[in-house]
């Protein structure tokens, strides 16, 4: 029940309607901004309430969007009544429904650099923000909303919306407000750097500047985000950490890391946090991190003292660390700082503060060109996310990923990606559970030799061997052979294991 905790002004509660009543301001071919990240602090209420809507013959598509991927109460809810449009930038691949949608052409995708999306949103690149819908923890006084767990693209939403519907979630904690750092950067002629200089820094409000009456509608809401638990670190996750965990201690070895750790970004999905969970083992103290996403591992670490600065765009507890978060708000609270997208992956910021980059990618190439998008080529995963605001500006990056998918059918590292999102210009190490290739000053093949040598799995070694000898034959700074490459076994294993089959299906 929303009481004077929640709604801080006695003139919100005029305000309060029905999800079936606040959903009437969602029309037909309107861009919608939703609160959210990852899928943490997304709205709920409104969305499953157009979805009811649509199912009951509203005639209405729309654009969602968000700061990345959101729960199934909008992605699947919409998606199974055909009531999206369009999706930016980012969405999760586990809401079947709109992947299947995105893959058939139904659903127009616009797969972007995280980073690029709230500024495009603020020019006016993509068109007018007809509703904002947020979900908040409270709303101030003044008007001012006290987000969740997630920030995502929720300030720039809020600035431009024309109408604003509000779901005031009792669920979420009060201890998160003061966790926000709210910033938002200035259009041009007028942009200034970002005044951040160490992960800890704040230098905004705790809140997003709203305002009474630009509240159209305020829905009540106790529903929990839908987080998955991921999967716990496997033998091989285990060994890419300590692989990576040898790494930048021979680095620090040789003067090429300062003694006291750089801030870290992990990226999204298990392995990675798999991987930042394996940092528990070593011997690194007071490390911070310059993150878009800080997974369960990062609370581990707040717990376990290693971490003391997180900063970060959300939050995503599975239910085991929500329950860890709330026995003690104090802890993690102290650490933690939650900001805008564009300002926590602001390529700057991330220069300034010399971040070391820990990503996944699907695939990469003996060249080190990395594909974080498409499975064989055609079929949409989920989207390039922050990964590449990370990889290209980072002070050291890394790609870590075991070296084989489909228990060992098929090879992660490949002749040529069949689909580039970072070239061989934005990656620098590469880690499997079969070593390290770091790339650093390497020429195309020297490249090829030490990823085949370092990171691929036996099975496929001489495999990747053949094709870079034959290729060498046709000679170039950076050989390739088309024929072959496609020709090859371990293509052959990889479409013969997938694609032909999901061809045969779809024929
Ligand atoms: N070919 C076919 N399938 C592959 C594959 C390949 N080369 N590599 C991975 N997969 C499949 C896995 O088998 C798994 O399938 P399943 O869901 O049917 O089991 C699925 O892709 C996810 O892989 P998983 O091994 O579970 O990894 P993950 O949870 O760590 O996620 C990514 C890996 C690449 C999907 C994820 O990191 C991602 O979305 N990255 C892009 C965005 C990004 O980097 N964001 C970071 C921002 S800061």
């Amino acid at each position: 029940m929303l009481d004077s905790s929640r709604l801080r002004n006695p003139a919100l509660f005029d305000k309060i309607v029905t999800p079936a009543k606040a959903q009437e301001l969602i029309r037909n071919g309107m861009n919608v901004g939703f609160s959210g990240f990852t899928p943490s602090g997304y709205p709920k209420q409104t969305a499953l309430a157009l979805a009811e809507a649509i199912r009951q013959g509203k005639q209405c598509r729309i654009n969602i969007w968000t700061g990345a991927s959101v729960g199934p109460e909008i992605e699947e809810a919409l998606s199974e009544v055909d009531g999206i449009a369009s999706r930016a930038p980012y969405y999760a691949a586990s809401n079947k429904a709109l992947r299947q949608g995105v893959n058939t052409g139904r659903v127009h995708y616009v797969d972007a650099h995280l980073s690029h999306f709230g500024p495009q949103v603020d020019f006016g690149f993509l068109g007018d923000v007809d509703v904002a819908v947020v979900e908040a923890a409270a709303i101030t006084e003044q008007g001012d909303l006290i987000l969740g767990s997630g920030v995502g693209n929720t300030p720039i939403f809020v600035k431009h919306a024309r109408q604003i519907i509000v779901e005031v979630n009792t669920s979420i904690p009060l201890s998160l407000e003061g966790m926000h750092d709210i910033y938002l950067c200035n259009k041009p002629p007028f942009r200034r750097e970002i005044p951040i200089y160490h992960p800890a820094d704040r230098i905004g409000s705790p809140y997003v500047t709203c305002g009474i009456d630009r509240i159209d509608a305020i829905v009540e809401s106790d529903m929990v985000d839908h987080v998955r638990d991921l999967t716990p670190p496997d033998e091989d996750s285990k060994k890419i950490a300590a692989n990576l965990v040898d790494f930048l201690k021979n680095e620090q070895r040789h003067g090429r890391l300062p003694e006291q750790m750089l801030p870290l970004q992990s990226g999204v999905g298990s392995i990675a946090n798999a991987v930042l969970g394996g940092l528990k083992e070593s011997d690194f103290e007071n490390l911070t991190m310059y993150s878009e996403i800080l997974q369960d591992s990062v609370f581990d670490l707040i717990r376990m003292g290693k971490v003391t600065a997180a900063s970060g765009c959300a939050f995503t507890p599975s239910p085991r660390v929500w329950k860890m978060y709330q026995e003690d708000p104090g802890l993690y609270k102290k650490a933690l700082v939650l900001r805008p997208l564009d300002v926590s992956n602001n390529p700057g910021v991330i220069r300034r503060l010399s971040v070391i980059a820990l990503n996944t990618p699907i695939e990469f190439d003996i060249y080190g060109q990395a594909n974080s998008t498409h499975i064989l080529g055609d079929s949409m995963m989920n989207g390039i996310g922050g990964s590449g605001d990370y990889m290209r500006n980072g002070y050291l990056t890394f790609f870590c990923t075991p070296s084989t998918a489909k228990g060992g059918r098929i090879s992660k590292v490949v002749p040529m990606v069949t689909h580039a999102d970072h070239t061989e210009h934005d990656t620098m190490v590469f880690v499997t559970e079969q070593g390290v290739a770091d790339l650093r000053g390497l020429d195309p093949v020297q490249r090829a030799r030490s990823i085949i040598r370092n990171c691929a799995h036996p099975d496929y070694r001489s495999q990747l061997t053949e094709y870079l000898e034959r290729s060498l034959l046709t000679g170039g700074h950076e050989p390739v052979d088309l024929e072959h490459c496609f020709d090859m076994e371990l293509h052959f294993r990889r479409y013969g294991t997938m694609h032909l089959e999901t061809r045969r299906e779809k024929s």
